[in-house]
């Protein structure tokens, strides 16, 4: 099978790339200099003879989305559209990878995948723009939905708050905010076993299982760092306003994934174990 991934220097593509090398598949990685995803001409010439076009590209500054939310729209809703015209024509199948940020955040139990999509601010309209868009070309695709993503390949909250906390000695963190720690290394691997299943087009969650804040993820971070877990106090989404409105509730339910036979990605502190040498580097 011949793979191309997009946006491949980023946190998640660059993980994706790595878990397709890992087998005989021939991979083509495109970073933003190889492939403008929002110039139809470039794109029909990348996906020319491609079995699957993977999207990681994307505009992912939340905050700076409410100021700039055209220029979000371009990279997050025609460039998938652009990418999947180009993918249809060629007979590919399209990995369209989006986000929670497409949910109003209201829930308290995980959203399943055809769950009312309500963004509550400029980068979820975006990505939520991007999905349909995606269906909308009728062809053969896949989206992927993920959230509360950590790598080694980007920044990232974990590496943020382990340097902080050496930094400051102290530091408070939300606790009113709860989602799913996922690592990219996990999503890359869900990713490439959905198109192995061939899982049928449609929309797929993948992110760790159980739940925490970022204040209890901030805490593990610290830990595997080495430090004192007690250095992170909570605090409110209110007393730590930002640009873009974060959701309250995070978590994605799994039962697409599940029902085509993927194996789950496992509880995110195990995950967070597996991976926390990698991603906190020289932070550790
Ligand atoms: N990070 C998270 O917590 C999170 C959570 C849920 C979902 N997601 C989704 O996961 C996917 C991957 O995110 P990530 O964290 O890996 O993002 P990232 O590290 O910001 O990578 C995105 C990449 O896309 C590139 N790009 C931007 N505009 C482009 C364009 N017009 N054409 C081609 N490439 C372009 C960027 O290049 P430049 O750096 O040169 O601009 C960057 O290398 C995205 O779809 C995102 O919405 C992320």
């Amino acid at each position: 099978m011949r793979w191309v991934v997009v946006g491949a220097a980023g946190m998640l593509g660059r993980d994706v790339v790595a878990r397709l090398r890992t087998g005989d598949d021939e991979v083509v990685e495109l970073d933003r200099a190889g492939l403008d995803i929002t110039s139809p001409q470039a794109c029909a010439a990348a996906v020319a003879g491609a079995d699957v076009v993977v999207n990681c590209a994307a505009y992912t500054a939340v905050d700076d989305a409410e100021t700039h939310e055209a220029e979000a729209f371009t990279t997050n809703a025609v460039g998938p559209a652009t990418l999947a015209r180009a993918a249809a024509d060629a007979g590919a199948r399209l990995v369209q990878i989006s986000t929670d940020y497409v949910f109003d955040g209201t829930a308290t139990t995980p959203y399943d995948e055809d769950a009312p999509k309500a963004p509550r601010g400029a980068y979820g309209r975006t990505k939520a723009a991007g999905e349909w868009a995606v269906a909308a070309s009728g062809g053969d695709h896949l989206v992927v939905r993920t959230a509360w993503l950590y790598g080694a390949h980007g920044a990232c909250f974990p590496r943020t708050i382990a340097r902080a906390a050496r930094e400051r000695g102290s530091l408070q963190v939300v606790d009113d905010q709860r989602g799913q720690p996922t690592w990219t290394v996990d999503v890359a691997d869900v990713v490439v076993r959905l198109v192995e299943a061939r899982a049928p087009r449609g929309t797929y969650h993948a992110t760790s299982s159980g739940e925490t804040t970022w204040c209890g993820f901030a805490r593990e971070v610290v830990a595997a760092a080495g430090l004192d877990p007690q250095v992170v106090a909570p605090t409110t989404s209110d007393a730590y306003v930002r640009p873009a409105p974060r959701p309250a509730y995070s978590g994605l339910g799994h039962g697409a994934r599940g029902a085509v036979g993927v194996e789950p990605i496992g509880d995110w502190r195990d995950r967070w174990a597996a991976a926390a040498a990698a991603v906190l580097g020289e932070e550790r």
